[in-house]
């Protein structure tokens, strides 16, 4: 069979690289990465750039780990997130359909408000995002509809890879600190990069188009998972639990987060697409890929 070229943009990031090590090994495909830094250079906010490389490259697919991902800096620099996290998708989107390629877009959790707990949140929940981040990230979603053919949208959540994460973080900071001070009131489900590449490996060739909820399964809080992470790591650091409010009152630039925010994988389980592995069975095994 003929190889089938797939773009990757933002290959560079978490889930760039899990897609990477994801596809190696399948000659079904042939993975194009790109991503600012990349050897192969492309900023999805560069509209001219998009539509030639597309253009040029007549992919089967194109795959977007590209995005701006640091909540807090959103807050005080709405015009870059905006560009990011919504032309850029556009951008991806019209260039897609002009080359009948399939697109894989993700887009996260943060979409949603978390103010009430009554239940996870499946794709037809109504969405109301509190942050820049979540706002830019929601409009990508629209025009991704609004511009693609063919598309698979999938909101993740609390991922972690080879990259900057939580995890990571709080293996940084447990160096230097005997306790760390992490939220507990706020919920949702950790999610391996590893896992999300696998869903998407098994989407791709189907023709299960729309907007899917991909999570790990179960779910925790932040200084719960914090806990988990310092004691796989053989770790003795205590982690203090505060509320949001504590939280905030002490960083008062920080984004407001959804206080609930656990997503129902509902049409993945409707359509018999991809079941996830459990949150605490995907964080060891990030431990055994010796990731951190
Ligand atoms: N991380 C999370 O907790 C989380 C949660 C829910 C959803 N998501 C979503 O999951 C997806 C993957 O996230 P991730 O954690 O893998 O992100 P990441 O590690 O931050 O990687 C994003 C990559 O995109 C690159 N990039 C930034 N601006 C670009 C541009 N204009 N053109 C091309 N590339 C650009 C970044 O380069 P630089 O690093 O040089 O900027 C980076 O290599 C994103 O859509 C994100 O919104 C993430």
């Amino acid at each position: 069979m003929d190889s089938r070229k797939i773009i990757v943009t933002g290959c560079n990031g978490q889930l760039g690289r899990a897609i990477g090590r994801e596809f190696e090994g399948d000659d079904r495909y042939e993975l194009i990465g790109c991503d600012v830094t990349a050897e192969i250079k492309l900023d999805i906010t560069d509209t001219d750039a998009v539509m030639k490389f597309v253009r040029d490259t007549a992919p089967e697919a194109i795959i977007n780990c590209a995005a701006y991902t640091a909540v807090d800096k959103q807050e005080t620099d709405r015009e870059l997130s905006m560009k990011i996290n919504a032309i850029g998708p556009r951008n991806l989107a019209i260039a897609a359909s002009e080359a009948h390629a399939k697109l894989i877009h993700i887009s996260t959790d943060y979409v949603f408000s978390g103010e009430t707990s009554d239940h996870p949140r499946t794709e037809f929940d109504p969405v109301g995002p509190v942050s820049v981040y979540g706002r830019t990230k929601l409009a990508g979603e629209e025009f991704v509809k609004q511009f693609a053919d063919r598309y698979f949208m999938i909101r993740t959540a609390w991922l972690y890879g080879d990259g900057h994460n939580f995890a990571k973080t709080m293996l940084e900071l447990s160096k230097t600190h005997d306790e760390l001070t992490v939220v507990d009131d706020q919920l949702g489900t950790p999610t391996s990069a590893k896992e999300l590449a696998r869903c998407i490996h098994a989407l791709l060739p189907t023709d299960n188009y729309g907007l899917f909820h991909g999570t790990c399964e179960g779910d925790t809080n932040w200084a719960a998972f914090a806990e988990r992470v310092l004691k796989l790591a053989g770790k003795d650091t205590r982690v203090v639990h505060v509320s949001t409010e504590e939280y905030m009152k002490k960083n008062p630039g920080s984004a407001r987060r959804p206080a609930y925010s656990i997503l129902d994988n509902y049409m993945l389980r409707l359509t018999d697409a991809y079941t996830f592995a459990d949150w605490e069975a995907a964080i060891e095994e990030y431990f055994g890929d010796g990731l951190v």
